[in-house]
């Protein structure tokens, strides 16, 4: 489902750029634009480099280069996509979104949804408080610290302590007159089966908060305090919680992945932490379920490199060895790690530190390959090995989306088997054909979830354009007619736009005049809706640069002039060349007129 044009230029008029990127980074005003140091975290200076431009609602940052509009921030900082950062946006500006632009879901269900988030944020903060009012030599507080969760770390992943008494957040709800039934679904009280009231269902545990990409606490992760079963209690399904959907950590690691273009996925809540606080921050946790393809998914949106770091005993190897296809199917390359002695990635980076920990990582091998070294652990070379391991690593190669990397690995099968490639082709077909049925099923969508997370999830990116080998002069060109009204009107009453190599270039300028031929008033939101349309919106913000707004104070008529000679010239060069070679074909005398006239504009513009 798409929004309307209408309701995202709504959304936009809205909110201000400016408040949003505030939460992440000190503006100060300099001129035009207001300034700061760049909030993404690979690009740590000193000196402020990043500009947000409030007329233009779109920000730049002239160390990183990186630049977009309030969408591609909340997509990049924040891990949301398109439809979630717009309905984000929406909410905060309290903008009911129509009707008929919401996926599937009605309002009775969207009230729903906000009543559950309102109950667990209220869970949320009664878990920190009682964390917080504990005194300070408690055993809990020293079981945190023991295990490495500084207050700060606490802060961050707000985690919380859900005392060891029957019924306190059950009684506080009551007290509150929330909706006991509700806060029941949600696993956070339970009613009792004889008398009447409710009681708590997480006691004596310390609490994991999971977070939504817009910061609402979807569920609950709580690790018993000391010995006790389970370990750890997870809340239920519920509409605001799809396990196999979500990614603990996500919330704040989603910057640190896409910064760093990899992403380190583990088990648990602990082993997460413990990597986030020795500065290993581009991590997920799995919450100890399978990986599924949705997981995979979500992962998609900010890196295709994966290293999957499992607990290094069975179940987790075993783990490991299911996400291989899985990451597979999804484009992803996956690497992995098998941790000696046992360990979980927790004991590990403890124990080794953040500069060993460091080694280990870098050395992880392809998943792949790891996974069919292991299959020929104790492989004599037997014609019936040979055919048990092609088709237990068979079905892993199916997955593969990329020809290239499927031939790479079929390669390395192929040698590692002594076999001849094009065996492995041909049983490949075979295996394939085999498989398609099963596939099929693989593909086939969960039908036990809501339709919207679905939807959520697997929404095909926005198809955005990119620019390849764009033209200087035109990209100039473009650059100076978002720069300055006046400037876009010459351009735009130049007819120069007809001069333009066929290009996604001249796309952009054509969806440009478009825009402005509609509606005069839409020359301030020209950059930010063009820069919504681009993979790379940097290349049309080059004209925020301080430099070049003085350039054009001066000399924007001229530079605008220069370029648009420069594009005609090599559109008439165009043509000529075009009129001679057909020329050559036939004798036709309106060709060679057309040709004189192409030749007499040459000469004019010199
Ligand atoms: P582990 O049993 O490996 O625990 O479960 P852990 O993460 O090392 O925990 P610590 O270090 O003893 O505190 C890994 C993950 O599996 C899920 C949790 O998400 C856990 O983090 N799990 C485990 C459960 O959901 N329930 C359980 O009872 C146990
Ligand atoms: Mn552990």
């Amino acid at each position: 489902m798409r929004f309307s044009d209408d309701f995202l230029n709504r959304v936009r008029d809205a909110n201000n750029i400016v408040d949003i990127i505030s939460q992440h980074t000190e503006l100060k005003r300099t001129g035009r634009s207001l300034m700061g140091l760049c909030p993404f975290p690979n690009h740590r200076e000193k000196t402020p480099s990043f500009s947000v431009s409030e007329d233009k609602q779109v920000y730049h940052c002239f160390g990183c280069k990186k630049s977009g509009t309030v969408v591609t921030f909340l997509e990049e900082m924040r891990g949301m996509n398109f439809r979630e950062a717009i309905e984000y946006l929406a909410e905060r500006a309290s903008i009911a979104i129509p009707k008929e632009e919401q996926s599937s879901r009605s309002e009775d269900q969207r009230d729903h949804k906000k009543l559950l988030l309102r109950l667990n944020k209220f869970a949320g903060a009664f878990f920190a408080k009682t964390l917080n009012d504990l005194p300070p030599h408690h055993a809990v507080r020293e079981y945190m610290q023991k295990r490495g969760i500084t207050p700060e770390l606490a802060e961050e992943f707000k985690i919380g302590y859900a005392p060891s008494e029957w019924s306190q957040l059950a009684n506080l709800l009551a007290a509150k007159k929330a909706p006991l039934g509700e806060a029941d679904k949600l696993g956070l009280i339970r009613k009792r089966s004889e008398g009447d009231g409710y009681f708590d269902l997480f006691r004596d545990r310390l609490m994991f908060p999971i977070l939504s990409p817009s910061q609402d606490i979807i569920g609950f992760g709580g690790r018993i305090f000391g010995e006790g079963q389970p370990k750890y209690l997870n809340s239920p399904e519920s509409p605001v919680f799809h396990k196999g959907y979500t990614l603990y950590g996500l919330h704040t690691s989603a910057k640190f992945i896409r910064a760093q273009d990899e992403v380190i996925v583990v088990e648990g809540y602990m082993d997460l932490i413990a990597l986030y606080s020795h500065g290993f921050k581009n991590v997920v946790a799995t919450l100890g379920t399978a990986l599924t393809p949705n997981h995979a998914k979500l992962i998609a949106r900010f890196t295709k490199n994966v290293i999957v770091l499992f607990d290094g005993d069975n179940a987790g190897q075993s783990a490991a060895e299911r996400s291989l296809p899985i990451l597979l199917a999804e484009g992803l390359m996956p690497r992995g790690l098998t941790l000696k002695d046992k360990m979980d990635p927790d004991d590990a980076v403890q124990k080794l530190g953040h500069a060993e920990f460091q080694i280990l990582l870098q050395d992880a091998g392809d998943l792949f390959l790891e996974q069919l070294k292991k299959s020929l652990k104790g492989y004599k070379g037997q014609p019936s090995e040979k055919i048990q391991i092609f088709e237990k690593m068979a079905a892993v190669l199916v997955m593969i989306k990329d020809i290239k990397l499927r031939e790479v690995y079929s390669r390395a099968l192929a040698e590692q088997l002594a076999v001849d490639e094009k065996w492995i082709k041909l049983s490949m077909n075979d295996f394939m054909k085999k498989q398609a049925l099963q596939q099929a099923r693989y593909h086939s969508p969960h039908a036990n979830f809501e339709a919207e997370s679905v939807a959520a999830i697997t929404e095909e990116k926005r198809p955005k354009i990119t620019l390849k080998n764009p033209k200087k002069d035109e990209l100039l060109l473009l650059n100076l007619m978002l720069s300055s009204q006046n400037l876009l009107e010459t351009v735009l009453n130049s007819g120069i736009i007809q001069n333009l190599g066929q290009s996604e270039l001249s796309e952009i300028f054509e969806i440009a005049q478009e825009l402005y031929r509609q509606d005069q008033n839409n020359f301030a939101k020209l950059t930010v809706l063009l820069s919504d349309k681009l993979e790379d919106p940097g290349l049309i913000t080059q004209h925020l640069h301080k430099d070049f707004a003085e350039q054009i104070e001066v000399g924007g008529e001229r530079l605008v002039k220069d370029c648009m000679e420069k594009i005609k010239n090599r559109d008439l060069r165009l043509q000529s060349k075009r009129l001679t070679q057909e020329m050559k074909l036939e004798q036709d005398p309106s060709k060679l007129e057309q040709f004189m006239n192409i030749q007499r504009e040459k000469h004019s513009i010199k």
